[in-house]
């Protein structure tokens, strides 16, 4: 296990500092301080290593385009129609950042924070720990919360993500990670398989926000419960206005909820404690963005962003993202990379 911090560039004439973690089996990560972004996912390859996320080589690209790229977001991810949800009873209106909704935390939500951190390295795991006091002031939501995000790689090649709010008055936590996963050396996913463990998908209006509607996933595109060639279901969605998927599947139980694989070389398994699952094929990526991998394209990577599913309290039996006072909560996401090479 090794621990290295270097300077990665500055935003707002602040140092932004890479931390990279690496397992006895040449894996690693790198976290920046910066909008807690996941800037690197490096496993063995052929070519010695290879990143299985996409990312930019400074800081000021991530923040040019509108696609979170490898970013934490929180206080909630997703949509909140017209930013306003009820809260024990009262309607609270947080700001909004698309047309009249709120989009993973706002205008100020955690990817455009600093974090504090520290970092602890044991036998088998190694870690790094984001925090911040986060008060209404900074980001518009109800309330003072403490956030903590623990990155954690283990020598199992796992990267655990846990996400801890405390709460000092009532607020909304509903927090995931916004990694964009290509596997391959080509530029694009459809070449991967995933799976899903999901029999339903949300139905969405126009604006992309739940109508409140399951629909089931049997006899679709959406049905991933078999793993499923991107392309495949990908090339079903030309019609549409997305082109690919932009969906929240409702999953079917917690624990490892999907998987994504590379032609069979390897794969990343995902685990959650939640019951929603965003697949985000990168539809809209276009040449403006200059990502290490090359310019961007449709379909370059696939965000598999775990959370409780959004627009939570505007639905009866979406879940419950409610940080009360007092009241202290982690939610996990793990991302196992397997490799299937000898
Ligand atoms: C996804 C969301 C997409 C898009 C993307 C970021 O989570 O579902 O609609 O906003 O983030 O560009």
């Amino acid at each position: 296990m090794n621990i290295e911090i270097t300077d990665f560039d500055y935003r707002k004439e602040r140092p932004v500092k890479k931390i990279k973690l690496t397992n006895d089996n040449s894996v690693s990560i790198s976290i920046l301080t910066m909008g807690g972004i996941l800037n690197e996912f490096l496993v063995p390859s052929d070519k010695e290593s290879k990143n299985i996320v996409l990312n930019f080589s400074n800081i000021s690209d991530y923040y040019k385009n509108p696609f979170y790229i490898g970013m934490a977001i929180g206080r909630t991810g997703g949509r909140i129609k017209n930013g306003s949800m009820p809260l024990d009873g009262e309607v609270v209106t947080v700001p909004s950042n698309e047309n009249n909704n709120t989009l993973h935390g706002g205008p100020n939500g955690f990817c455009y924070d600093f974090w504090e951190y520290s970092t602890k390295q044991n036998q088998d795991s190694s870690s790094v720990t984001l925090y911040k006091n986060i008060y209404s002031a900074n980001d518009g939501y109800p309330g003072h919360m403490e956030a903590k995000i623990t990155y954690t790689l283990t020598n199992e090649n796992e990267l655990n993500i846990s996400y801890t709010g405390k709460a000092y008055q009532n607020t909304f936590f509903n927090p995931t990670c916004h990694a964009y996963f290509n596997l391959s050396e080509s530029n694009t996913i459809l070449n991967h398989e995933l799976m899903v463990e999901s029999s339903q998908y949300l139905e969405l209006d126009e604006e992309k926000i739940p109508t409140g509607n399951l629909l089931d996933v049997g006899q679709t595109p959406f049905d991933f419960r078999k793993p499923t060639l991107l392309k495949e279901a990908i090339n079903e969605l030309q019609d549409t206005t997305e082109k690919g998927f932009d969906d929240v599947f409702k999953l079917d139980h917690t624990g490892k909820i999907a998987t994504l694989t590379n032609s069979d070389d390897d794969s990343i398994e995902i685990f959650s404690d939640r019951n929603g699952l965003v697949v985000f094929t990168s539809n809209s990526f276009d040449d403006s963005l200059n990502l290490i991998k090359g310019k961007g394209q449709p379909y370059m990577g696939v965000a598999l962003e775990p959370q409780t599913l959004p627009d939570t309290h505007n639905h009866e039996n979406f879940g419950d993202v409610t940080l009360r006072a007092g009241e202290e909560k982690t939610y996990t996401i793990t991302y196992k990379y397997n490799s299937n090479k000898k």
